[in-house]
């Protein structure tokens, strides 16, 4: 029995489907030893997964950087995927997937002969933010990113995300906003956005954040919208200062970040800017 599953979930484990309390992995499998691995969370609305074609690239770029040979091609991914949402029978839900470099002899260095990774994939019950959700917006604090600096790769080795996460649970908010040096890097497992004087300001697309898939969404929603839009370094004082704050994950869609250190965000309430991309977002769902 695993707490909060459902065990007899049907879960794929390197090359078969399996009940989720059957599958196992084992204890020298280098994800479980090193964090030797990587993953993707792909939203599924209706039974299409959600800017698919986006999660398998960055699959194949966080693979490349751990230079592991992807057990999969596109079509192989995109079939799991789609046997994952019809085995799951929940039409909306997350596909999590993670390959980790395999099992071997304990050794910080790569295997030194050819071993086969492992994959695993499942699918999760989820639902959308509600409109509840969506008008209440979310709170935040602000915490020092001690993460190292590859925040690029969606690595399986989470230990900075979890501390920084628990430290939002703890102080009894949704999320942390994390800043490096003084800049705005992104929340434990969302990236944050920030509104001032119209236009929308995201940090910059390098080493110390994870590119969302929804990073180039919103670039194209506010494009769409006609809101410009920057990429560059944004101080805490800006972020402090600023008119809106939005966060951005598969699991939170586009969500308003209303109070801050205890303090309202702007206004207080969700804000224009928020309101268009939502609109776009929502749309692009229609249109899956
Ligand atoms: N997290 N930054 C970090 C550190 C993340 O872990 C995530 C996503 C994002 C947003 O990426 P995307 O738009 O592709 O979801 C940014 C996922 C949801 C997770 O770990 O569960």
């Amino acid at each position: 029995m695993i707490p909060g599953v459902p065990g007899d979930s049907q879960v794929y484990l390197n090359g078969e489907f399996l009940r989720l309390d059957e599958a196992k992995v084992s204890v020298l499998d280098r994800g479980f030893i090193f964090g030797d691995g990587i993953y993707e969370v792909v939203p599924v609305y209706n039974g299409n997964a959600f800017r698919m074609a986006e999660h398998l690239d960055r699959l194949d770029r966080s693979l490349a950087a751990l230079r592991i040979a992807s057990p999969l091609d596109r079509a192989g991914w995109i079939d799991l995927v789609a046997e994952l949402i019809a085995r799951g029978g929940m039409p909306t839900c997350l596909i999590y997937l993670q390959v980790t470099r395999g099992v071997y002899k304990r050794d910080h260095a790569f295997p030194p002969e050819p071993v086969a990774p492992t994959v695993f994939g499942m699918a999760s019950a989820w639902s959308p933010p509600s409109a509840e959700q969506r008008a209440r917006g979310i709170s935040a604090i602000g915490i020092p990113d001690e993460r190292w600096l590859h925040c690029e790769i969606k690595s399986v080795s989470l230990l900075g995300n979890v501390l920084a996460r628990q430290q939002a649970v703890d102080a009894h908010v949704d999320e942390v906003v994390q800043f490096r040096d003084g800049y705005l890097t992104e929340g434990s497992s969302s990236n944050i956005w920030v509104v001032s004087q119209g236009k929308l300001l995201a940090p910059p697309k390098n080493n110390l954040i994870l590119e969302g898939i929804r990073y180039g969404l919103l670039g194209e929603l506010a494009a769409e919208a006609g809101i410009p839009f920057e990429a560059r370094r944004i101080t805490r004082e800006e972020v402090e200062r600023a008119d809106e704050l939005l966060v951005t994950s598969a699991t939170k869609e586009v969500l308003p970040i209303l109070s801050l250190d205890g303090k309202p965000v702007g206004s207080g309430k969700p804000g224009p800017v928020y309101a268009q991309l939502r609109a776009g977002y929502d749309a692009r769902i229609a249109a899956l």
